[in-house]
């Protein structure tokens, strides 16, 4: 059995359909903080900051496998630092437990938020320096330390991507400050206008879901012995500054967007342009599929 903790996010939402078809709807077993409004297949509500009832989940259940996204995404970490930490450390660390207990494989993703304003902006590579200046990346690079330990000291199957900023149409993302990207294709197509949190010239690496969701089934599906990372690869496909997507919506859509940076411009600013994936490319075969003409396309057609 396999379980999705934040599975009602806006990774979740995606992931658990991939998993169903899969391994078939009977195998999936989707967790959250809060009820689905509607939801097709078996779903417990469950806290992944309460020991107790995460463990007897795990237990009744016979996981094997989990899935772990229940997290605290960059701008409510930054407004609410001490929630952050308990979800995405102490959380994590009750995963990581049971995962020891019970013998099971793990997905724990990472973020580009893990890399601080010192390192360089283009291209950055897997191995630089981690010095995240948020608190959000500070408990990203926590938990990458905690996913290795468990690799290195107890045994634990533990693999994980340092996502970009994902963009997707099934779910409007809140809590990050990527969500300005997803936002826009949101608003242009229902209102015809947007007012943009970044600035126009705001560069972040970004990523169609399709393609989030296909790197994950690849990475957890790749063996064991040709992985050279286990909780942190580097994952890329595109680029593009804030500008640049009004205009490709623009292409598709009349629509007006404005530029209000408000305190998320600061998260931004210390998170890299673009970055260096060749070792997901070569240890399990990366390579994205979507660019921003391909994915705006798939935006504009399912939005509306
Ligand atoms: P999300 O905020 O959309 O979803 C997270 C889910 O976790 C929510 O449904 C929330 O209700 C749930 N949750 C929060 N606290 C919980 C708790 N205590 N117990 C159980 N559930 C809880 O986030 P997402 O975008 O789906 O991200 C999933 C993972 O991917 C996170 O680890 C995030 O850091 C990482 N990530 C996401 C992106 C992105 O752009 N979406 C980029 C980089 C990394
Ligand atoms: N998309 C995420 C955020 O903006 C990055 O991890 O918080």
């Amino acid at each position: 059995m396999i379980l999705v903790t934040g599975a009602l996010g806006q990774i979740g939402t995606e992931l658990v359909i991939a998993l169903q078809e899969k391994y078939g709807k009977d195998k999936i077993i989707a967790s959250d903080l809060k009820e689905p409004e509607n939801y097709d297949g078996k779903f417990i509500k469950c806290d992944v900051t309460n020991f107790e009832t995460y463990e007897e989940i795990n237990e009744k259940n016979g996981i094997k496998t989990v899935y772990h996204l229940a997290a605290i995404l960059s701008a409510t970490g930054e407004k609410n630092p001490e929630l952050c930490k308990k979800v995405n450390v102490n959380g994590l660390e009750n995963v990581l437990k049971v995962a020891k207990k019970y013998d099971q494989r793990l997905f724990c993703p990472s973020s580009i938020a893990v890399f601080g304003p010192d390192v360089p902006k283009e291209n950055t590579s897997q191995n630089v320096e981690l010095n995240p200046e948020t608190v959000y990346g500070m408990t990203k690079v926590k938990g990458e330390e905690l996913c290795d330990l468990y690799f290195n000291e107890h045994d634990i199957d533990v693999r994980g991507i340092r996502y970009p900023g994902l963009i997707s149409w099934k779910h409007r993302p809140t809590g990050g400050t990527t969500d300005y990207a997803v936002e826009m294709y949101f608003d242009a197509v229902a209102k015809g206008e947007y007012e943009c949190f970044v600035s126009k010239d705001t560069r972040l690496p970004m990523m169609f879901m399709d393609d989030a969701i296909r790197a994950t089934i690849q990475l957890m599906d790749a063996p064991l012995e040709s992985l050279n990372y286990h909780s942190n690869y580097n994952l890329s496909s595109m680029s593009f500054s804030a500008e640049e997507l009004a205009n490709e919506i623009s292409s598709h859509v009349d629509f007006n967007c404005i530029y209000k940076p408000d305190y998320r411009q600061d998260i931004a600013n210390t998170w890299p342009i673009s970055i260096d994936d060749k070792d997901a490319r070569s240890d399990w075969n990366w390579e994205p599929k979507f660019d921003i003409t391909k994915m705006t396309e798939e935006m504009i057609t399912n939005l509306r």
